[in-house]
């Protein structure tokens, strides 16, 4: 039998000490594709050394862009570009890749992409995205798994997006920065990361306004300059770590979060009886368990994050009482409670709804992550439990959080990766 990666965490430990929060995933993928936008050298400073974001770099390095790095900064020279065709086998390998679409189209007036991979959460559709390309005036070819997009120059235009999507949103934005003309992206996602990439396009000289609010203003310019850019902290990064201390029943504090982007989790663990204390860039987590049941329900942002459902819905395996939740963006994003069954956690699970019944406990077993957020709730579930878990495909958890166990062990988990037999 052939031997595989596992994390094994032996659970009962609390989390205690200070924890610092590394730059977010899903930002650093929308920064680095808009890096590929601008006419000279960019530096992008707290980039996450992670799966995701090194294969982004390697995807960017292929279509001819020089990349220096140092530590968890970037600076990338995208001035020469010789492809406009990313590999397809690394674009398979994350979502985040769709963002070279919008950003080729912008730069070089055409890109192609595979479907991008990413998390098995459900459908993931990309035509808002193409709607939008289109509406700026690129003909789209999207056929047999490939879209390909080519203009010979965008127009500043109207796109109204038929639901609010993060990536349809970025993506519309980074192609409409080059545009010519102004561009208006009505029923906008608001999330900290497009709020995070309108910034890093104005500090290349783009004109965008907006961003945070639903409709938001592109001006398009024809050059962008150079600039050094510090991506935000990670929101999921910082919400997972802020329910394993609540799970743990420890008393860790956070450093280099925002606590504004934390507001509906923190809502919900203190209705939990967590303690949650806030301070400029620091979030303080204590409890004493005791946890009760709440109800869930997943919304784009401000709402409750659907990224951080699955490590929540582990903390209630344990709370007392009858929890819901409900998740209204993906459809197949509870597939951590079918595991975390084998630990005795009691859920029942219909459609897009899950009913959990706490219990006093959960019991250590043999699970296996079926994707990012999945891998970290079963996490939370392991270190909540007796016994030891095994977790199978960590190789999922490496893609968005940078080196996990190291700094879940300096808290105080036991947690180690071993080698072992499937
Ligand atoms: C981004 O995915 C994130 N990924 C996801 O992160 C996150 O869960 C999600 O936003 C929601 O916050 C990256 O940033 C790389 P969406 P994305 O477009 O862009 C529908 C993680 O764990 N939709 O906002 O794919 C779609 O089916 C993850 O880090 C369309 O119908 O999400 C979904 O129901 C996984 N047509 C909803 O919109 C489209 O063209 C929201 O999806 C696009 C989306």
């Amino acid at each position: 039998m052939p031997f595989v990666e596992k994390l094994v965490i032996h659970g009962g430990h609390p989390l205690r000490g200070d924890v610092q929060v590394r730059g977010g995933k899903n930002t650093s993928l929308a920064v680095l594709s808009a890096a590929l936008l601008c006419d000279e050298p960019v530096t992008l400073e707290n980039l996450p050394d992670i799966e995701d974001v090194h294969v982004l770099l390697e995807l960017m390095r292929r279509l001819g862009a020089r990349i220096q790095r140092s530590g968890r900064n970037a600076t990338i020279d995208p001035r020469q570009l010789t492809s406009h065709r990313p590999a397809p086998e690394l674009c398979r390998k994350l979502r985040g890749s769709y963002y070279l679409l919008g950003a080729l189209l912008g730069r070089v007036g055409e890109g192609a992409i595979p479907y991008p991979g990413g998390c098995e959460i459900g459908a993931r559709p990309i035509d808002q995205h193409i709607k939008g390309f289109r509406a700026l005036g690129a003909e789209v070819d999207d056929r047999y798994g490939m879209v390909e997009a080519r203009t010979t120059g965008l127009v500043g235009t109207e796109v109204f997006l038929d639901c609010v999507t993060v990536g349809g949103t970025i993506n519309v934005m980074l192609a409409a920065a080059r545009a010519q003309g102004n561009t208006m992206i009505f029923n906008a996602a608001k999330e900290p990361h497009v709020v995070d990439t309108a910034n890093f396009l104005n500090s290349m000289g783009a004109r965008v306004r907006g961003a945070g609010t639903d409709v938001i203003l592109i001006r398009g310019t024809q050059r962008l300059h150079g600039c050094t850019y510090t991506v935000i902290p990670d929101q999921i990064e910082t919400g997972t770590l802020m329910i394993a201390a609540a799970a743990t029943q420890g008393d860790v504090t956070l450093h280099g979060c925002i606590p504004a982007h934390m507001e509906a989790l923190s809502a919900k663990l203190l209705e939990m009886g967590v303690r949650v204390d806030e301070q400029d860039d620091v979030i303080r987590v204590r409890s004493l368990g005791g946890h009760r049941a709440v109800n869930i329900k997943t919304q784009a942002y401000p709402g409750f994050p659907t990224d951080l459902q699955q490590p929540m819905s582990a903390l209630l395996t344990t709370a007392s009482g009858t929890s819901t939740v409900v998740e209204t963006i993906f459809d197949k994003r509870f597939k951590h409670l079918d595991e975390m069954l084998r630990m005795g956690a009691r859920a029942h699970i219909s459609d897009r709804m899950a009913v959990i019944e706490g219990m006093p406990g959960l019991l250590g077993a043999p699970v296996y992550a079926s994707d990012l957020r999945a891998g970290a709730a079963l996490v939370i579930a392991g270190l909540m439990a007796s016994g030891d878990t095994e977790i199978g495909n960590p190789q999922y958890i490496d893609r968005g959080y940078e080196k996990l166990e190291e700094r879940l062990s300096a808290l105080g988990a036991q947690i180690r990766r071993v080698m072992m037999q499937e």
